[in-house]
């Protein structure tokens, strides 16, 4: 694969082929789709994308946290070429073929959720959480939930009564579904309780013991706590491992299933396979989707035998288990377990490192937080008060966009840092060079 230097930027943004296809775009496509900047993508190898004008591209984003294996990695290209070949779908949830087994078989073996697991195959993220909170109730008979203030788990009913990041994603859509109690994440940064971990004695978990399950929310009807091991649209926030550890407890407690949403930090982007390994923490229920299948469409439900014991027929869907989502999935769990998974340690601390020597630069950055690639930059108005400062994350994202790196936000004003597994350090310093100049240029203006 040949390595880039650097971006490669032929006139300004949107060019005129971007800017046909944006227009077309806005008269034919959904107004409720989020698009930061005119990126129109043509084609994309590792982490360089091309766009149609022929600018060069350095991508942060990996297709909001996706494309692990980074984009059209010829040996996951070969593993699609070959099942398309051989058959495209055949409904894996009424019919038998061994794409879907193999790849099942490889994620029970990592799945923290016990020694014999079992996989329910599904489209999408907030399809496996929807799966995920049917399989909940099915399993313990309780009807309500316990999610998270700045959670994202989807967008279909059951997955957005869960979320909690932005009013936008739920304004207009009441009633959702009933019974799913928000209470405040573990975000240290931003403690609700205006306290300090470890001195706070983990306020944020006694919260829930001691007010919300002893006034509005009876421990006995919860079937489960809905939970990021890392909040990921929230700010990608990583909680103290104790706090972790602490709601596993109050699960057990209460007889409440922990059901760890693996999506965004899931499949070795933290650097470990998935995000609540972390904590030795052992969840009973695993959602998965993005870099499952390194942007083929695919997600999936992990949970013991034990608990994943619904009768044939309670659950399904056509889609189920796509022999070429399959393949792809296969090929990018080899290729994260031989190399990727390890790159993302490598590189992540190296980017973590070069963003700490940021920080003693640039006072606009207050917060420097993650694990592997998955990586955080807050951007405060005060280092002191820990103001958000939103626009200022949107005036980056915008700049760095037009120097050719292509990052996202996430919560109100934190870069989101997600690249391909597969990014090199060479390439990872050509985006912070970028960041680098950026923060200057855009903080200054202030
Ligand atoms: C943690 C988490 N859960 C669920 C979802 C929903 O996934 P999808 O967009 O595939 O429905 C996302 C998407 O960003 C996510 O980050």
């Amino acid at each position: 694969m040949k390595v880039l230097k650097k971006p490669i930027l032929r006139g300004a943004f949107p060019g005129p082929k971007a800017r046909a296809i944006v227009d077309r775009d806005h008269k034919s496509l959904s107004p409720s789709y989020t698009r930061s900047y005119p990126a129109v993508i043509e084609k994309a190898q590792g982490v360089w994308m091309t766009d149609v004008d022929g600018n060069v591209l350095l991508d942060f984003c990996a297709g909001i946290a996706v494309n692990a294996t980074g984009h059209s990695h010829p040996q996951v290209v070969k593993a699609i070429t070959e099942q398309a070949n051989k058959f495209l779908h055949y409904s894996g949830t009424d019919f038998y073929y061994s794409p879907e087994v193999e790849l099942a078989e490889r994620l029970n073996a990592i799945s923290p959720t016990g020694k014999d697991n079992r996989v329910f195959f599904c489209n999408s993220g907030a399809e496996a959480v929807e799966g995920a909170l049917k399989l909940a109730r099915y399993y313990t008979k309780r009807p309500q939930f316990i999610a998270f203030i700045g959670a994202f788990h989807g967008r279909t009913m059951g997955a957005v009564s869960c979320t909690g990041s932005k009013t936008t994603q739920k304004k207009g859509f009441f009633p959702t579904m009933p019974g799913v109690t928000h209470v405040p994440y573990p975000n240290c940064y931003h403690c609700v309780f205006n306290k300090t971990y470890p001195g706070c004695k983990l306020e944020c978990v006694k919260y829930i013991e001691d007010v919300v399950l002893k006034t509005i929310l009876p421990p006995e009807e919860v079937a489960a706590i809905v939970f990021e091991p890392i909040q990921g649209e929230g700010g990608y926030v990583v909680p103290p491992k104790e706090a972790v550890v602490a709601l596993r407890k109050l699960a057990d407690k209460h007889g409440m299933l922990l059901i760890s949403d693996e999506i965004q930090a899931g499949m070795g982007r933290t650097g470990k396979w998935f995000g609540i390994d972390h904590f030795g923490v052992k969840p009973d229920i695993i959602t998965m989707a993005k870099g499952l299948a390194s942007g083929m469409p695919m997600g999936a439900i992990i949970a013991s035998s034990q608990v994943m014991s619904w009768k044939p027929g309670s659950h399904g869907n056509t889609f189920s288990g796509n022999p070429v989502c399959c393949a792809a999935g296969i090929a990018t769990y080899d290729l994260v377990k031989k190399d990727l998974m390890k790159n993302s340690v490598v590189v992540g601390n190296y980017m973590m490192a070069e963003l700490k020597k940021m920080q003693r630069k640039h006072p606009v950055i207050g917060d420097i937080r993650g694990k592997g690639l998955m990586i955080g930059v807050e951007l405060v108005k005060d280092r002191k008060t820990r103001e958000k400062d939103h626009d200022l994350m949107e005036a980056v994202i915008q700049e760095a966009f037009k120097r050719g790196l292509l990052m996202l936000g996430c919560g109100t004003n934190t870069l989101r840092i997600c690249p391909p597994l597969i990014i090199t350090k060479q390439e990872a310093k050509v985006g912070l060079d970028i960041l680098d100049q950026v923060l200057k240029k855009v903080a200054k203006k202030r």
